[in-house]
């Protein structure tokens, strides 16, 4: 078989094929890992949410919302801005409550830092949304 045949063949398709999946893979994980959202105001909003989690969450949570209950990857958390607004809010269980120790900005920021970090995409929690819920 020359060289041209084999360009021809299904093998040589299937291997090119392959080999264009794995690269997409690849930079598919690496956008994910990086966590920055295309959006530049959301990505602001990530990064001052960041900070304030780390001040009042990650004691108990963990800096990668790993800790303790478990926030990243959690089925209840990552789709439902209510969900979480509300526990930070009321303080579900053992968990202290932060209605009165975070205003409406902190906490849309904190949420959405959590629901646009650890492979979450949901989009920006608004101040007004966390209004509505106090
Ligand atoms: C002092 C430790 C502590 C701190 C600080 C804390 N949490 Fe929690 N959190 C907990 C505990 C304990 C639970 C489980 C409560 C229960 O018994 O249901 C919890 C539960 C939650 C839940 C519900 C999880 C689920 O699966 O239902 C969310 C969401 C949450 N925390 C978010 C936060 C955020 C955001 C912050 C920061 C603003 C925060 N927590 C700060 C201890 C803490």
């Amino acid at each position: 078989m020359t060289a041209r045949e084999w360009g021809r063949s299904g093998l040589a398709r299937s291997l090119l094929a392959f080999a264009l999946v794995a690269a997409g893979a690849r930079d598919g994980a690496i956008a994910a890992e990086a966590a920055a959202p295309d959006d530049p105001a959301l990505a602001a909003a990530v990064e001052a949410g960041q900070s304030l989690y780390l001040r009042n969450c990650r004691v108990c949570h963990g800096s990668k919302g790993t800790a303790g209950v478990p926030l990243a990857g959690n089925p209840k958390v990552r789709v439902d801005s209510g969900y979480l607004v509300n526990a930070i809010l009321t303080g579900p269980g053992y968990m202290p409550d932060f209605a009165a120790a975070l205003s409406d900005e902190d906490i849309a920021g904190i949420a959405t830092f959590i629901l646009n970090s650890w492979g979450n995409d949901y989009g920006p929690v608004t101040v007004d949304e966390v209004s509505g819920m106090r």
